[in-house]
């Protein structure tokens, strides 16, 4: 096996995301021989940090990772730490000066990542000073990598592109949608695409409506301030849960490639049916969590919460109704909904198929249960099936029973982290599993009116409390189609 060279600059190597997601990815590419020898970290930062008090933080978030303490001195041995103004030209020129050198070392052959995991005022002022300062000029290839958000609306985030492809082509550019690493996220293609049992019935003759959830125990933390500027929907919705609904309903590409699989994607999200401001409210939900309890334990509302305003309007849970109008897909509602302190830590898909024409088994009064199809995401990971079968000992009733497919879904213990995956893939440069920038573009502009009817105040406020699924505006919004939320946990 060919191990990919490279040497990966981390912006932000003092931060939260390197701590606990970079680090331990990269010692686990190591671990599992995805990377050799020949790969140095360097990590960049504002704090006047030595290479040692580098070594012992990365060395600290293994073990902390891994649960394990071994000697790392090897491994930590290729990070190198550099201390950085992201502001001064002469930063770069130094910065340059160590890469190359390093190059030689670990002999990576020019080959650069520039992973941006820090605050994104800065993103483009980085990309365009790599270029002119000549850090991008090697022997070999050079990569950035992008955290979110990129853009709070898509005016913004145009912008932000605009500065970025002035020192980057759109083919060296990885945007990061950590969703997309998901080991039952990229399961989605592979149960629709290569499974007569389910392929066929794919659209909405078969299918009655999709519902994706991604709900989250925690609140918001130590990042009220980054997130009273977001919200649920910038955070989750706008990246995380259109990609989910892009992979589930767009059509079978020509091929396994990255450009085919995004301009089918691409196309999912030109045919979501635009939602403008005055429409909104018959669409969205939008809630933030009041004080509760969840398991015992007291929990404050989010207005309580460190750097968040008294009267804060952020929503912290968001539910939505989408529709796609195509061949595929025109009738059937997406129901999609995620939020923060809610009653269970869970990420599912669930398909719900059609009633079939005449059920033999209908009892008057009663409910015939449908055939669902659940993906279950996190934190259980595999495939989960309910059909009808024959209810004991009764001829003539049915009832319907859950089969749990996941244990033959995984290898188990090893499946990678997201982050794993998606490091690994830039290395080699495959982009599949990022954001192209249209599909970035399309997600904004199908957002924008939504955020701007809430700014304007065009639709109320809901609450729900902390450990709840969410305000109850969000099972009327089903209960008008004459549906409802499927438990996810
Ligand atoms: C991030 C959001 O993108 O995703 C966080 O910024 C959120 O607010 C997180 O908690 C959820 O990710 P995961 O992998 O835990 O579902």
């Amino acid at each position: 096996q060919e191990h990919p060279k490279a040497v990966i600059v981390i912006f932000g190597a003092t931060g939260d995301l390197a701590k606990r997601k970079l680090f331990p990815s990269i010692y686990r590419l190591v671990q599992n021989e995805k990377i050799g020898n020949d790969f140095a970290v360097v990590g960049v930062g504002r704090r006047p940090w030595t290479n040692d008090e580098f070594r012992s933080n990365v060395s600290d978030s293994i073990q902390t990772a891994m649960k394990e303490s071994k000697n790392l001195d090897n491994f930590t041995s290729h990070f190198h730490y550099h201390p950085f103004d992201v502001t001064n030209p002469s930063s770069y020129l130094e910065l340059n000066t160590l890469l190359n050198e390093l190059d030689g070392t670990y002999q990576t052959e020019g080959n650069r990542i520039f992973f941006l995991a820090m605050a994104p005022e800065f993103f483009g002022t980085i990309a365009q000073n790599l270029k002119i300062q000549g850090l991008t000029d090697t022997n070999g290839w050079s990569r950035i990598v992008i955290e979110k958000p990129f853009g709070h609306d898509h005016p913004s985030a145009q912008k932000l592109n605009q500065e970025i492809r002035e020192a980057f082509n759109e083919d060296q550019i990885y945007r990061i949608d950590h969703y997309l690493g998901k080991e039952m996220v990229q399961n989605i293609e592979v149960i629709r695409f290569s499974n007569a049992l389910f392929e066929p019935l794919w659209n909405n003759r078969y299918i009655a409506n999709i519902q994706v959830t991604s709900s989250e125990v925690l609140g918001v933390e130590d990042r009220g301030r980054y997130y009273e500027n977001s919200g649920a929907l910038r955070d989750m919705l706008q990246n995380h849960m259109l990609q989910m609904v892009a992979l589930l309903a767009m059509e079978p590409p020509i091929k396994l490639t990255t450009n085919e699989i995004r301009s089918e994607k691409v196309k999912v999200l030109r045919a979501l049916r635009a939602i403008s401001e005055d429409e909104v409210s018959d669409y969205f939900v939008r809630g933030q969590y009041t004080s509760g309890q969840l398991d015992e334990q007291q929990l404050i509302g989010y207005r309580e919460e460190n750097n968040v305003a008294d009267e804060s309007q952020t929503e912290t849970y968001v539910a939505g109704k989408l529709l796609i109008d195509n061949f595929r897909w025109a009738g059937v509602p997406f129901y999609i909904r995620t939020g923060k302190r809610m009653a269970a830590k869970s990420t599912k898909i669930i398909v719900q198929f059609k009633d079939i024409p005449m059920n033999l088994y209908y009892k008057k009064g009663e409910q015939v249960a449908p055939n669902l199809l659940i993906i279950n995401i996190q934190p259980d990971e595999g495939v989960t099936l309910q059909l009808n079968v024959k209810k004991d000992g009764d001829a003539g009733d049915s009832k319907p029973v859950k089969f749990d497919l996941s244990s033959n879904f995984l290898d188990g213990l090893n499946t990678p982290e997201a982050y794993e995956k998606l490091i690994y893939d830039c290395l080699r440069g495959d982009a599949t599993n990022f954001t192209h920038w249209d599909e970035v573009a399309l997600s904004w502009k199908f957002v924008d009116p939504i955020s701007q009817a809430w700014t304007k105040g065009k639709a109320g406020l809901a609450t729900y409390p902390a450990g709840s699924m969410g305000p109850k505006e969000a099972d009327e919004l089903l209960e008008e189609d004459g549906n409802e939320w499927w438990p996810v946990y």
